[in-house]
């Protein structure tokens, strides 16, 4: 029997993709720690609908710690895909001591649960969420997987590319069928509460200023988490171990953004401007050649409907 298993499944992205796969019929097991980067309450929150489901399996176990018991949820005959998206996120708070958490749960994680899919056998596919935060600050752009030599900006972007190199030398010596996807800034419904847009809604909707670091000139790539979540299907049979962007289509600077968001929300946005944190990167912008030609991939959803989407769900 085919399984799935999924890292990571109460956050933003792995809950969505959880929700996509049992809608499919698919059997999951999902594991997720529930740490406190963020209110645990809204990660119960996300992964409640997959909970009614009787496909569905939660275990709440530390990958970086705790992957005996794994086994005993999965039959040794089953097919497994691996969704590895359990990650400590957010570049912003991966400086001074708090980086001992993101090489707990970014690196020795997936190490642990390379091991582990190595031993098992029988994996189809190991598909790693990957992050535009490894290309940092290249002289060129649009950012190519092959073209683009990654030197990350920050030490979540480290860990990010540490464990994306882990996936692919476990492809290289053992022949794990694998294949790493790099999430350009990822919104929508279930949204993370410290990405950008989730902020900026809540703000702009009490009527209060909305927080920019920088003076907003930064571009990004933003990419709707429905367009992720169809790369990560498309994903499931590319198994030679290949990196592929997934993003391109809606970059434009901050400020455009926020005027986007102000023409959605229907009202006029105040902006209180600060210094740049350390990490922040100017730009972001996805080559998405390899993932159309490889597995047919695009973006297909505007920022306007985007940000549609994402205000119906945080303001309801
Ligand atoms: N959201 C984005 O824009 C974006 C962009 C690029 C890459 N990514 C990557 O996509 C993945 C998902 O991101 P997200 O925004 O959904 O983050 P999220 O924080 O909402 O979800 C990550 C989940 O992983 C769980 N987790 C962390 N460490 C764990 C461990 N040791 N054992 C078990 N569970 C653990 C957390 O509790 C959390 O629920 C991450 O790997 C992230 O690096 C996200």
């Amino acid at each position: 029997m085919k399984k799935y298993l999924v890292t990571g499944c109460a956050g933003f992205i792995g809950s969505t993709l959880t929700d996509k796969l049992l809608s499919e019929g698919a059997s999951v097991v999902g594991i997720d720690i529930f740490r406190d980067y963020y209110d645990v309450r809204i990660k119960r929150r996300n992964i409640a609908p997959a909970l009614e489901n009787s496909s569905f399996t939660l275990i709440e176990k530390d990958l970086s710690t705790d992957l005996d018991s794994l086994s005993s949820f999965t039959d040794p005959s089953d097919e497994l895909i691996i969704y590895h998206l359990a990650a400590q996120a957010g570049v912003r708070k991966s400086w001074g001591t708090d980086f001992r958490i993101y090489t707990r749960d970014n690196i020795d994680a997936t190490q642990n649960l390379l091991e582990w899919a190595h031993s098992r056998g029988r994996v189809k596919n190991f598909v790693y969420a990957s992050s535009s935060s490894i290309y940092g600050i290249p002289s060129d752009l649009p950012m190519t997987e092959d073209r683009t030599v990654p030197i990350p900006h920050s030490p979540y972007g480290v860990t990010k590319l540490a464990a994306e190199n882990l996936v692919k030398l476990y492809t290289a010596n053992m022949e794990l069928p694998s294949v790493s996807l790099r999430f350009f800034t990822v919104y929508g419904p279930r949204q993370r509460p410290d990405m950008a847009f989730n902020r900026f809604i809540r703000a702009a909707s009490d009527k209060k200023p909305i927080g920019v670091f920088g003076n907003g000139e930064q571009t990004r790539d933003f990419t709707y988490i429905d367009d992720i979540v169809r790369g990560l299907r498309l994903a499931e049979n590319s198994t030679k171990g290949l990196v592929m962007n997934l993003g391109g289509g809606n970059r434009v600077t901050l400020l455009h953004a926020i005027e986007t968001l102000a023409e959605v929300m229907g009202r006029k946005i105040e902006i209180k401007f600060s210094e740049s944190k350390l990490g922040d990167v100017p730009d972001t912008w996805a080559s998405a050649e390899l993932a159309f030609s490889e597995m047919g991939w695009k973006p297909s959803v505007s920022l306007e409907k985007g940000l549609s989407q994402e205000v119906t769900w945080l303001l309801s």
